[in-house]
């Protein structure tokens, strides 16, 4: 039988720093663990608009589909942003998981204790949080139509569409019931079901679907709003959240911020199963390309890293792993060590991005012994 394959997309700005550390970390499990991985390697992005005109190539496109797990930097930066909106970075992003039909996007924000300090709210109110967002992918008002910017009555309008199917709904809100009881058994499902349709069929959806199939989940429903401001007043009382496209983006990027640091979070979206039983599945960071400081060896890869156990974890069936993994960057962390996104208001001397792979590598090997 082969090696389970894995596309490594680097992307843009400091994806591609990032992702060598990742290849340091999947070195590490192959000579020292045993787990072989076919790897290759593609571009994305603005890195693929730069050789191909398209931020992502046709052949990309495909061999992503046949792969076990795509690992994907990140994707965008000034350079493009006069580029045409169909040839946008983001676009390759976008069109990888809309192909791959990956409908459930797993963010979880988890504080570590080491970090408890950076966080922008007061430490007790987020020391111990170990949240799960699973955001809605592949639909919602990222690809509904109608969508374009018309012309109406001589002016020009700018027109995107909130759209949700039963089907697209059930689909999420059944991954977010299952991760609900590997964990604390709680669900909290949002959305504005007090001004939007979709909001009032996507209530309806999930509460069926938890009366008849996850009794024992505590399912509760909140409007986004109020989940905005309660994640920032008391993250703790959330275990699981379950949303749509454009509120899971918006209130994962607040849930990540309540963790210390956007360079700690990595991602899982997650498709269909494919023939031999594992999810389509794609793997990134939820941080950007940060072209600010792309190139220069400062970029945290702790979410990339992290990403890759995820990956371990949720295609891999190698949970085991993952959580090595995952002990090892909490070691690494309790040791001081810190790249500079990681320096509270007192500062110190930052690590540098291969640095900090290296101390992750170290902390696994002496998990041997
Ligand atoms: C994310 C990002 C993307 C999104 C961008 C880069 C298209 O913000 O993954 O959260 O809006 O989904
Ligand atoms: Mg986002």
């Amino acid at each position: 039988m082969s090696n389970p394959s894995i596309l490594i997309l680097p992307g843009d700005g400091i994806g591609p720093e990032v992702m060598d550390e990742v290849r340091k970390i999947i070195g590490w499990f192959d000579e020292n663990r045993g787990l072989k991985f076919d790897l290759s390697e593609g571009l994305v992005g603005g890195a693929a608009y730069d050789k191909y005109g398209t931020p992502l190539h046709d052949d990309t496109m495909v061999e992503a589909q046949q792969v076990d797990a795509v690992l994907l930097g990140a994707v965008g930066g000034p350079k493009y942003d006069d580029l045409d909106f169909s040839v946008k970075p983001e676009r390759g992003l976008l069109r990888l998981r809309k192909e791959m039909d990956l409908f459930a996007n797993l963010r979880p924000a988890q504080c570590f204790d080491a970090l408890a300090d950076f966080s922008s709210l007061k430490k007790d109110i987020v020391a111990g949080l170990d949240i799960m967002i699973v955001r809605e992918l592949t639909s919602g008002s990222y690809f509904g139509e109608p969508r374009g910017i018309f012309e109406e009555d001589g002016e020009r309008v700018g027109i995107n569409t909130q759209r949700y199917t039963e089907s697209e709904i059930d689909r999420v809100a059944r991954s977010a019931f299952e991760l609900a009881r590997k964990r604390d058994s709680r669900l909290c499902s949002v959305e504005k079901a007090n001004v939007m349709e979709s909001g009032i069929l996507w209530r309806e959806v999930v509460t069926k679907i938890g009366a008849e199939d996850y009794p024992d989940v505590e399912l509760s429903h909140m409007y986004a709003d109020n989940c905005a401001m309660q994640l920032v007043r008391a993250p703790k009382q959330f275990d699981v959240i379950v949303t749509d496209n454009l509120f899971g983006d918006i209130l994962s990027d607040c849930a990540a911020m309540l963790t210390g640091s956007l360079g700690m979070l990595p991602s899982a979206s997650l498709g269909v199963p494919m023939a031999n039983g594992r999810p389509k599945a794609m793997y990134e960071p939820v941080h950007g390309s940060a072209p600010d400081i792309a190139g220069q060896g400062k970029a945290n890869p702790i979410a990339c890293i992290l990403s890759f156990a995820m990956a371990l974890r949720y295609s891999f069936d190698q949970g085991a792993e993952a959580t090595r993994l995952e002990t090892a960057i909490e070691t690494v962390l309790a040791s001081g060590a810190r790249t500079g996104d990681l320096l509270g208001p007192e500062g110190g001397t930052p690590i540098s991005t291969g640095e900090m792979g290296d101390a992750i590598v170290r902390a696994l090997g002496e998990s041997l012994r």
